[in-house]
């Protein structure tokens, strides 16, 4: 161990560890030539990587080992143990690998392993010679990146709408409208990474129609782009608020990066502000607007805060943490309308408001895809490989309804890794790979110093069952969503680890992986799959972490 201040912490590898302080199934950290690593056991093998996650920078060993490979505690990222390649979203960049070996009982590590390049998929059937991306948001670039480093080396054009590069939109309502994160990381990537990879990226290119005959995306200004192969990943837009008063200058939605800067530009001259609706955009604004010592009132028709997505005791607990953080709710009532110095409510209470900000929900980007005939269902209907009733055209993201293996049911949802992971999956069925989406949904979100991870997707539920502790004293606990006796869905604070855990075992549940007996460090705490779907304990199939 190195206890000087500053130090690295954890042993230093070069030097060797024994081999009994690194127990079958563990991770543990240290260094190695003044860089932080860590080593993780499976059996007989060992591997070192990175210490530290490439999306948000989370600590690794405080992930989950999967047959040869390492998921992140934070957001459910893939890594290779063997190669330090990102396998699955919201990471898109490789970590570290390191040489490592066991000479009698103890294990050094040695030099760093060259960063595993782009390869060719080995089954790539069809390389088209132009692929079209509408849509430079999650799905969109994660779809570009994963072509490129599957081997693609066709033409590859990427439209979007938005006026900036692809954005973390994530980081919009959290640490940058908050100011504890630069405006820098709002970028997913700078524009020299996209020419580097011949990624032809137009902004401020606004798709018209799709000519399905010709085979042509037409913008506005009738420049056409032939594709072969096409995949639509146009999102979502806020729904608008339709009251007297709703046009002004200081209401504000919050989608694109424009949005997120022009808010913080309000936020800096504001002293009060009133938000409408208390959906996760609500209140993971009214808590950064808190961090900017805003006053904040929130207004939205329910009862309770999330109740319909998190369940009651959840919602509870989220309107306590904003209430001691300073925030006022009114809720059961809604917006009449707005002027410059406040908001009218339907009760006729007068809110003070320089400020407003509207979150009540978002509506699926989809006129493109109707108008060019796509079977549509409150979303683009697409098969388990995301390709949508016409053959060669793909969708991905928030427009895209697809079949939940758990479930039985067709579903869309919204969220920031499930657009990035089907934007993947899109890109190698492009290349011909004929890859199955049956990625568990995650999602998080992070409101002060309070977060929730979310596996699984319950659109309904008839039970939210709370395990472990949710209040002032103790946060930390599980609740269980389910449905006909069925879980459907899993919330977790501050379990990271049961987090992981559940998300390999709905896998288990929906795919019929093998890798139940792969997991290392025991099961999550709770997780029972009462009705249909059961985990399988066959042994059919590839071994695969991700
Ligand atoms: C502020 C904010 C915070 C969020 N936080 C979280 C979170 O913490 N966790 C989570 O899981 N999810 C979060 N989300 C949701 C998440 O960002 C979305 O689910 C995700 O971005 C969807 O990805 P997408 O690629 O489908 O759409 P988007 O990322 O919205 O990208 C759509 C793209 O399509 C373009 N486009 C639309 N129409 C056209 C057209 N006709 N022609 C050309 N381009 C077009 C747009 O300009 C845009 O570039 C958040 C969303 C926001 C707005
Ligand atoms: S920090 Fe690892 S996935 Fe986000």
């Amino acid at each position: 161990m190195n206890d000087t201040p500053g130090a690295l912490p954890g042993p230093d590898f070069t030097k060797g560890v024994s081999l009994s302080r690194i127990p079958d199934g563990s991770i543990i950290q240290g260094h190695a030539h003044g860089e932080a690593v860590v080593v993780a056991r499976r059996g007989e093998e060992l591997f070192a990587v990175g210490a530290f996650c490439s999306h948000y920078g989370a600590p690794l060993a405080d992930g989950l080992l999967v047959d040869d490979t390492i998921r992140c505690p934070w957001h459910h990222a893939c890594f290779s143990l063997q190669t330090g390649e990102a396998l699955r979203a919201p990471a898109l960049d490789a970590i570290s690998c390191w040489y490592v070996e066991q000479r009698d009982g103890v294990v050094y590590v040695g030099e760093r392993l060259p960063l595993a390049g782009p390869m060719p998929s080995p089954v790539v059937r069809v390389m088209p010679q132009s692929v079209v991306i509408v849509g430079g948001g999650a799905a969109g670039n994660a779809a570009a990146e994963m072509l490129r480093h599957e081997g693609y080396s066709g033409r590859l054009t990427m439209l979007s709408a938005d006026a900036s590069i692809p954005c973390d939109r994530p980081n919009l309502s959290k640490g940058y409208l908050a100011g504890t994160a630069p405006a820098s990381s709002n970028h997913l990537r700078s524009l020299a990474f996209y020419r580097q990879r011949h990624i032809d990226l137009k902004l401020n290119a606004r798709v018209a129609r799709i000519d399905t005959a010709t085979r042509e995306v037409i913008l506005a200004d009738d420049s056409r782009y032939a594709y072969d192969a096409l995949l639509l990943a146009t999102g979502a837009e806020p729904v608008r608020l339709d009251v007297p008063g709703s046009d002004l200058p200081h209401v504000h939605y919050l989608r694109t990066l424009a949005d997120g800067e022009a808010l913080v530009s309000k936020g800096m001259v504001s002293q009060q502000a009133v938000v409408i609706g208390a959906s996760f955009i609500g209140l993971e604004v009214a808590a950064s607007l808190r961090a900017r010592n805003i006053a904040v009132h929130v207004v939205a028709p329910g009862a309770v805060p999330m109740e319909r997505i998190l369940g009651a005791d959840v919602g509870k607990f989220i309107r306590r943490v904003h209430e001691r953080n300073g925030v006022t709710f009114h809720l059961g009532t809604t917006a009449a309308s707005i002027d410059e110095r406040g908001v009218t409510l339907k009760t006729g209470e007068r809110l003070a408001a320089d400020l407003v900000v509207v979150g009540i929900g978002v509506r699926p980007s989809i006129s493109l895809a109707r108008d060019a005939g796509l079977a549509i269902d409150r979303g683009v209907s697409v098969d388990e490989h995301l390709e949508t009733s016409l053959p060669g055209i793909f969708a991905a993201g928030d427009i895209a309804r697809w079949l939940d293996p758990l479930t039985g049911e067709r579903i869309r949802v919204e969220h920031w890794v499930v657009a990035e992971r089907q934007g993947q999956t899109a890109a190698r069925n492009i290349l011909g790979r004929r890859e199955r989406f049956d990625a568990v949904p995650f999602f998080w979100t992070e409101q002060y110093d309070f977060s929730l991870a979310y596996v699984g997707h319950a659109e309904r539920f008839d039970e939210a069952r709370l395990d472990g502790q949710l209040d002032a004293v103790t946060r930390d606990c599980t609740i269980t969503y389910r449905s006909g006796g069925k879980t459907l869905a899993m919330a977790f604070v501050h379990r990271d680890l049961d987090g992981l855990r559940a998300e390999v075992e709905f896998e288990i549940a929906t795919r019929g992986d093998p890798h139940d007996e792969k997991i290392q460090g025991g099961r999550s705490r709770g997780v029972e799959f009462g009705g249909g779907a059961r985990p399988r304990t066959d042994h059919q199939g590839a071994h695969q972490g991700c």
